[in-house]
Order: C-alpha cells, then structure tokens, then sequence
C-alpha cells in the first residue's frame, strides 16, 4: 500500500463532542488514513459529559498517534511534517478565535494555523448559539484566512431518525470537505424531488 495519508483531528470544549469522536471513528477504521488526534483540557470534560467517561482515553486508542494539547513541540506543529488536512470538529468559540486571530498557545491551534500557512484544508466545525457580531467576525476572518468554517447542523432534509445519524451525517460530511483523494465518507446527499406545481 501506497504511504497513509496524515490527518488531524482536533477536538475542543464544544457541545457536539459526539460529532468529534464519530470524525475519530470512521477516519480511525479507514486504512489508508493516519490519524493524528489533539483533545484539548475542556473537550475531555465535554467528552465525558456528553459521550461517556471513557470516551477520551477510547479516542486515544483508536488514533494512528496522540498529541498532548501542550506539546507545541510535536511533528504536527511544523510544517514539514506531511500531513494533508485537519478537522477542528467540534470547534469552540476560543479555539475558533485563537485560530483566527493567531493566539497560537496549544498544539491543537498551532496545528490548525500550519494547515492554513501551508494551504491545507483546515475545517471547522464552529459551535456556538446564537452568535454575536464578534463570533461572525472571527468567522469571516478565519474564512479569508483560508479554513473552510462548516457549524454542525443537522440535514433535515435527510429526515434522520435517530441523533446518531444525525452525527454520523454531519462527521460524513467534514470528512468529505477535507477532500483526501481516494478517502470519501458515505454522506447522504439530497437526491432532489420536482416540486409539485
Ligand atoms: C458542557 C460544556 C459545553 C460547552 N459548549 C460550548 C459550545 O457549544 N461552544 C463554545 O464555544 N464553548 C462551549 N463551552 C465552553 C468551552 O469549553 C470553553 O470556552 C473552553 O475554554 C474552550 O476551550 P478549548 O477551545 O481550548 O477547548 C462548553 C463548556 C462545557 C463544559
């Protein structure tokens, strides 16, 4: 096989933790990926919260590597270290802000901030409701910087019927946005209906 393909997944303290670990899964189970996985402080007690008190140390396991949030001294901090792209899923507004505006403290906002430096996809799945002027700045900002900023939001048009394909559309969908070539997530599209006159 030719060499795996290095991808990042960063997990911060948002809700929607379950979306994170769903990315963690299915790009985990695919071979020709290696999984290079950053939790932060505030996403292990997000994890635990909302997926299960394990659910960090479970990530752990199923990554290719783990980074520690405070190595800025890691492979993925630099931009010779190869990888193809990285998912921030989901992505709190502190993280989102750091990234934007260059507060590059931790591993996991460094690494993001190489994404784009070395334009690379970067996709955020922002997490906050409703959003003040400040947050849709920092949106637009991180935007023009080149990340691609995709909020969690169910496809109703899908009509899902459970919150697990809810997630697991939604984690589908980053993954596709990354755009690995050769690696595509089995998301639902919209199959399109004629209206009735
Ligand atoms: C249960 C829980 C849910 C949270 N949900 C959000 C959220 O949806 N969006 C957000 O921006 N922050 C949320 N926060 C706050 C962040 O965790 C907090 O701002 C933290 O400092 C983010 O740090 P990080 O970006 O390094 O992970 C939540 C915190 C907790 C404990």
């Amino acid at each position: 096989m030719s060499e795996r393909l290095g991808v990042i997944v960063g997990i911060s303290g948002a809700s929607g933790a379950a979306i994170g670990a769903r990315i963690v899964e299915r790009l985990a189970e695919d071979p020709r990926c290696a999984l290079h996985l950053v939790i932060s402080p505030a996403a292990e007690r997000t994890l635990a919260e909302e997926v299960h008190a394990n659910a960090p140390a479970r990530l752990r396991g199923l990554a290719f590597r783990c980074h520690a949030h405070h190595d800025i001294g890691s492979c993925i901090a630099s931009g010779s270290f190869p990888t193809r792209g990285m998912i921030v899923a989901p992505c709190s507004i502190r993280t989102l802000s750091a990234i934007a505006w260059g507060q590059l403290d931790n591993l996991l906002v460094r690494a993001a901030d190489v994404q784009l430096k070395e334009r690379r996809r970067l996709v955020l799945l922002a997490r906050e409701s409703p959003l003040h002027l400040g947050h849709l700045r920092t949106m637009a900002q991180v935007t023009e910087s080149g990340a691609i900023v995709a909020p969690p939001l169910p496809a109703f048009y899908l009509k899902p019927r459970s919150l697990a394909e809810v997630v697991d559309q939604i984690a589908c969908r980053a993954i596709n946005l990354l755009d690995l070539p050769g690696v595509s997530a089995p998301a639902q599209a919209w199959a399109g209906e004629t209206a009735r006159a």
